[in-house]
Formats: C-alpha cells, sequence, structure tokens
C-alpha cells in the first residue's frame, strides 16, 4: 500500500520563499508516477493555498497525504479567519492588502481556483480562530510504485 504523509511549515508575510513547498509536493508526486494533469491540479491547488496563508493567515503547515486512492492536502494556519465563507469563495472577492496586490496578488481566485480543481474542498474557520482548508482529489487507476 502506497501512503506517504509530508508536513511543512509556512511563514506568513514571507514573500520570499512563498511557492516552494507546491515545488516540492510536485517533485514528490511526479517521482511517484502520479498522471501529470492531476499533479497539475494539485500544484495549483497546493499553491493558492499555501499563498493564502502567506498573505491573509499567520503561520501555519501544509500537510500532504496520499494512500491508494486520494491525495490529500490540509492547509492550517492561525491567522484572522475568514468570516463570511461564501463571500470568499467568490470570483474576485479579496482582502488582500496593498503591499500584496503591488506583486500581482488579489484578484480573489485562489478560493474559486481550488475549487474548480480539487474534488472535495472543505473549509473551516471562524474569525479569530484560524483557518482550515481540506482538499483532496481521487486517485483512479494506479499510480506507480513509491520510491
Ligand atoms: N487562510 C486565510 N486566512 C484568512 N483569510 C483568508 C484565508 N484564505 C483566504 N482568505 C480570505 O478569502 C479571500 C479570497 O481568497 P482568494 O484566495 O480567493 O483570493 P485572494 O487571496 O484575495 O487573491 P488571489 O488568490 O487571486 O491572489 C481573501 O482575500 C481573504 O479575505
Ligand atoms: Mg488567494
Amino acid at each position: 500500500m502506497a501512503t506517504l504523509s509530508k508536513r511543512y511549515s509556512i511563514k506568513a508575510k514571507d514573500y520570499l520563499r512563498a511557492g516552494e513547498i507546491s515545488i516540492e509536493v510536485q517533485g514528490i508526486l511526479k517521482r511517484i508516477g502520479f498522471d501529470a494533469q492531476l499533479i497539475r491540479r494539485v500544484c495549483i491547488c497546493a499553491y493558492e493555498a499555501e499563498m493564502n496563508v502567506v498573505m491573509h493567515g499567520g503561520d501555519g503547515t501544509l500537510h500532504l497525504f496520499l494512500d491508494n486512492d486520494a491525495i490529500g492536502l490540509v492547509v492550517k494556519d492561525s491567522g484572522p479567519g475568514i468570516e463570511n465563507i461564501a463571500l470568499a469563495m467568490q470570483e474576485g472577492y479579496s482582502t488582500a492588502s496593498e503591499e500584496a496586490r503591488e506583486m500581482g496578488f488579489g484578484a480573489g481566485m485562489g478560493l474559486p481556483n481550488i475549487k474548480k480543481n480539487s474534488d472535495r474542498l472543505k473549509i473551516d474557520s471562524q474569525r479569530g480562530r484560524g483557518t482550515v482548508v481540506a482538499i483532496s482529489f481521487e486517485v483512479k487507476g494506479r499510480a506507480g510504485e513509491q520510491e
């Protein structure tokens, strides 16, 4: 049975290293031999969720786990939380800071993109209590053997 579990930490406001985790996740999934299209979807979601922690969250973690029929990402942070999740899910809604917008972020497309590219998305958040974003992907057929 191919199982894997890896946890990475994410630092709030660390724009310099932002995005590195999704590149690592991509490398792991490639080595295992998942379908390229599936890897692309997972990486888009990992990147958007990672960036949201950097931009809006507090420090946090990204947890990648694999089993035979699913790939999961659980991204948690101890930031301010999301007051209105339905609003946050709308395309174009963003509370990104001036600093983030100057770097080209803040289109309000991250969460909608995660929704579009994943098979399941669940957001748990309360104002002042941080955020947990759980994302999963079905794995159809067999992935290559794990190293
Ligand atoms: N981890 C988080 N903590 C607190 N608020 C969040 C978090 N993730 C998302 N949000 C809120 O949801 C809004 C929408 O997020 P989304 O990723 O769709 O857009 P964005 O991050 O603002 O812009 P983009 O992702 O296009 O650069 C954010 O602007 C923010 O208000
Ligand atoms: Mg975003």
